[in-house]
This record gives structure tokens, C-alpha cells and sequence, in this order.
């Protein structure tokens, strides 16, 4: 009897990464001859359990277990953005080796017994070792890399925009377009690559060795992953099709879950912060589509000036807010007095009078709330995606990564909402979230919802999203190499 399908599924051990695979993971677990097995960090899992019912919602699937490794990090590192790059060189070499001997010895010793062996893994994108590592033991890799595809695609040709001498960039002209991306033709300036594009000593920088290391084995994988769908990336999931035997776009992957296993959202998210609800009662007493929710995600920090620039666009703009401050994201000035302390009481009034601030919301439920008509996010993958979901327009004022692709996105191609990139001053705060939320509501809110209904349709019975998630299972269960 051919023994039963075990995915192991590990992501890059952060917030958005993590939320995303445990929607795919949940997905999987519904079908009960497949065996999943979801590795953590030992940091990740003991903040999920502390804020989370993930232990007890994902203990009603006898065919699913956590499993844990150490990420290699000081436990008291704020692993924010700006030690990323520290985390994923910590992985490399504490982390995997623990992770070729767990798969290798078929999961822990005392695990063995309970589940079938490994069959298949699902790796982030952005750990190179995957591909060995599946070969030596005999399975199909998936790579899943959580950022937008498009951020993916930019990344397999930077090898190539070095060989043209598009990088580094020669002057400074940022606006200076960038012709060479199949798929992206006509849409990308240099302002919109990874920032890490923008770095003088680009070719000496850590992360293009990840990124050149991405490009590289990315096609090594026997399938890629990925969590959009194809009404907005469809170019570029074309693309992928040309260098890749089975791309699986399966997403919104949060809205996936929900169409699969039960349109209630379950009583917590997958936080990694405590949520703070009171933020709910808050929405439940503004006006509908009255109020601009802010939040930059989990590993973006600002500096105190922008801080201020943000507060007084906001307060200056006139409209209700909803605003994220999450633990350890403002960068405070050593060697000078806090400005935000000697914020005026004018200020401080005003936001008393129109705002709400929270460490931590419950972003899908606040998202999804009637009073909420705006989202000044970062453009992190997973907000971008759980903004379209509800229909809500965005002013994107990204901080690294993928989101400077998404925020042109947002603003250029799929036109529902303003690119706020570069220039976060309380002026421009206070005009863009004027046309977002007044002048040119109507037209984006139309525009969002008519995206929102595209989004939904994909993960339905028969959608594309849906489709693409019965061929993967199908290639879980019957794949070998
Ligand atoms: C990171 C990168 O920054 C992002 O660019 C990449 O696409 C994914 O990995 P993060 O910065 O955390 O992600 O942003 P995002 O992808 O938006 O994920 C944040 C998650 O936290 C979302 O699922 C959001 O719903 C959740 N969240 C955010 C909350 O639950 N509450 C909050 O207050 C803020």
C-alpha cells in the first residue's frame, strides 16, 4: 500500500511568512490522508501560542503537528527589518543542519513513529539549502517564497541587470525607467526595485548574495508556490511558466482558507503580537466608510522625524484613524529629547477627538469592518493582499523588500489607490489621504471592489486559485523524482 503523503512546510521565520504558510498548511490539513508538518522557530512558536489559539485550532487535525528549531538569533534580538539580513545568515548555519538531520532521520526520533516519512517540502524561497537537502532524500521541493511574485520575479533577473550595467545604478535619477523586466515592461522605474537596489555597494551588500542565490536555485525546485492569483498577476505568472515545470498561483491564501474550511474568521489571527480589540468597539462607533486605518506591518520601523510627519499628516487630513504603533517600531533618538514627548496638546486633542491607537489590531476583521474606507499600509504582501480582499483602497508608503514593486502596483496597474513611496511629509500625508478618503473616494473604492470580487471568485469552486490548489494536492500526493 503506497504509504500516505507528508509535506513538511518551512517558512522564513517572520510574521507575514509564517501567517501565510499556516493558511496553506490548514488548506492541506482538510484532506485527511495528508500528513503536514509545520516547522517553527522556537521564538515564533512561543509568541504564536502566547497570542494565539493556533495550538488548539490546529489539534482539531489529527494529521497535523508543530514542530520547532532554533533560529541560531540572541532570544532579546528585536528581529525587526533592520536584522533581517542577521536572521537569515543565522538560519544558514544553525538552523539548517538541525533541519537536513530532522528530515533526514524523517522528523524527530519521537515523531517518527506517528507519521509516514517526509514526501515532499515546502521551503521560503529564500533558503538555497532546500534544494540538496530534498535531493539527498529523495522528494520534491516546493519552493514557496511569501513576497509578491513580481518582487520574485525582479530578483531572478538581477543577475541580469548587473550584466547590463543596470546595477548599480549609474547617477542618481531614480525615476529613470527600467525596460529590461520581462513582464514588467513600461511599469518599473528604478525607484520601484527592492530598495536594496538603490545601495551604491550593491554588488558587496549581504542580500545580494541571498537574492543571486534565489535566482539560482528558484528553477531547481520541481514546483514554485505562490500566493496571488491570476486576475493580478497574471504577466508574471507567465513568466514563471517559462522557467519552471508547475507554478501554483493558490492565493489570497487568507481568503483560501476561508472558502475552504469556514467563512467565520477563527477567534484569533496568526498574530506573533498580542491584539488589542478594543480597536473594534472603536470602528463600531464611526461612521460608515469613515475611517483611514494605518499600519506598517511587523517588521518596518520609522525614524521619530517620520513618525511626526505621519501624526501631523494624519491629524491635518481631518479624517477618523485607526492607527497601528506596534512595540519596537520607532526608532528613538539617543542623544536628543523625544519629539513625540513634546507632541503639541493641539495635536494630542485632535487625535483624542478623531483616532484610535493600538500596539496591534486584528488587521483581517479591521479590514473587513464597515467604517474602515483606507488603508496607509507598507504595502506588505499580505496587507496588500488582505486590502484588496475587503475592497479597500491603499496609500502605499513602503519600507523594503517587495514593497516598493507593490506599491507601483497598487498605484500604476491596478489603480486602487496612491504611491506614497519616498515621500512621507505631513503635506503629502494630509493631500493623499484627502483624495484617497474624499476626492477621489468613490472612484477607488469602485475600482477595489470590483478587484475584491475577482479575488474571491479565484478561491472559490472553479476560480483559478482554486484550480491551482487541486493540482498541488495532487501533486503532493502523487509527485516523485
Ligand atoms: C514581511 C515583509 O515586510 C513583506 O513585505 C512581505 O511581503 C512579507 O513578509 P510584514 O512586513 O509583516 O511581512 O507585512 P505583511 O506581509 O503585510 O504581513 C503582516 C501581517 O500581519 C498581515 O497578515 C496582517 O494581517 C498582520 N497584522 C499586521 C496584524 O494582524 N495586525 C496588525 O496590527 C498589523
Amino acid at each position: 500500500m503506497e504509504t500516505q503523503p507528508h509535506v513538511l512546510i518551512f517558512p522564513l521565520p517572520l510574521q507575514g511568512p509564517v501567517n501565510c504558510m499556516l493558511n496553506l498548511a490548514e488548506i492541506l490539513c482538510i484532506h485527511d490522508d495528508i500528513h503536514v508538518t509545520f516547522l517553527n522557530t522556537d521564538h515564533v512558536h512561543r509568541r504564536l501560542l502566547s497570542y494565539t489559539d493556533a495550538d488548539e485550532r490546529f489539534r482539531r487535525y489529527p494529521n497535523f503537528r508543530f514542530q520547532t528549531l532554533p533560529d541560531g538569533m540572541p532570544e532579546d534580538s528585536p528581529r525587526t527589518g533592520e536584522q533581517i539580513v542577521e536572521l537569515i545568515q543565522s538560519i544558514e548555519k544553525v538552523t539548517c543542519p538541525l533541519f537536513r538531520e530532522m528530515v533526514t532521520a524523517g522528523g524527530s526520533a519521537s515523531a517518527r513513529s506517528e507519521k509516514p516519512p517526509v514526501s515532499c517540502l515546502i521551503v521560503d524561497g529564500i533558503f538555497p539549502f532546500a534544494v540538496d537537502i530534498a535531493k539527498d532524500i529523495g522528494v520534491p521541493l516546493f519552493y514557496f517564497d511569501t513576497i509578491s511574485p513580481c518582487a520574485v520575479w525582479i530578483y531572478l533577473l538581477v543577475p541580469k541587470l548587473i550584466e547590463a550595467g543596470e546595477l548599480p545604478f549609474q547617477g542618481d535619477d531614480l525615476d529613470a525607467p527600467v525596460p529590461c523586466v520581462p513582464g514588467m515592461e513600461n511599469i518599473l522605474r528604478r525607484r520601484d526595485l527592492p530598495n536594496f537596489c538603490q545601495s551604491k555597494t550593491i554588488l558587496e551588500d549581504p542580500i545580494i548574495q541571498m537574492v543571486l542565490n534565489e535566482a539560482q536555485y528558484l528553477p531547481k525546485a520541481q514546483g514554485l508556490i505562490f500566493n496571488t492569483f491570476q486576475d493580478i498577476d497574471g504577466p508574471i505568472l507567465q513568466q514563471f511558466r517559462s522557467i519552471s515545470p508547475n507554478v501554483y498561483a493558490v492565493g489570497p491564501l487568507h481568503a483560501h482558507r476561508k472558502a475552504r474550511i469556514d467563512s467565520e474568521l477563527p477567534k484569533t489571527s496568526n498574530s506573533i503580537w498580542k491584539e488589542d480589540w478594543s480597536c473594534m468597539e472603536w470602528l463600531d462607533k464611526q461612521p460608515q466608510k469613515s475611517v483611514l486605518y494605518v499600519s506598517i506591518g511587523s517588521l518596518a520601523v520609522i525614524s521619530e522625524h517620520q513618525f511626526m510627519e505621519l501624526w501631523h499628516g494624519l491629524v491635518k487630513s481631518g479624517v477618523r484613524f485607526l492607527w497601528v504603533q506596534r512595540p519596537g517600531s520607532i526608532i528613538r533618538p539617543s542623544n536628543s529629547e523625544s519629539q513625540i514627548s513634546k507632541a503639541s496638546v493641539e495635536l494630542s486633542r485632535e487625535t483624542e477627538e478623531r483616532g484610535c491607537i493600538v500596539s496591534w489590531a486584528p488587521q483581517e476583521r479591521v479590514l473587513a469592518h464597515p467604517s474602515v474606507a483606507g488603508f496607509l499600509t507598507h504595502s506588505g504582501w499580505n496587507s496588500t493582499l488582505e486590502s484588496i480582499v475587503e475592497g479597500v483602497p491603499m496609500i502605499c508608503w513602503p519600507y523594503f523588500v517587495d514593497q516598493q514593486v507593490n506599491s507601483r502596483y497598487v498605484g500604476e496597474v491596478w489603480k486602487i489607490g496612491l504611491d506614497m513611496k519616498d515621500l512621507c511629509s505631513q503635506d503629502v500625508v494630509e493631500r493623499m489621504v484627502r483624495e484617497v478618503m474624499e476626492g477621489k473616494k468613490d472612484e477607488f473604492i469602485e475600482r477595489s471592489e470590483k478587484l475584491a470580487n475577482l479575488a474571491k471568485q479565484s478561491v472559490m469552486e472553479g476560480g483559478d486559485s482554486y484550480q491551482d490548489m487541486e493540482r498541488l494536492i495532487n501533486d503532493i500526493r502523487h509527485m516523485r523524482i
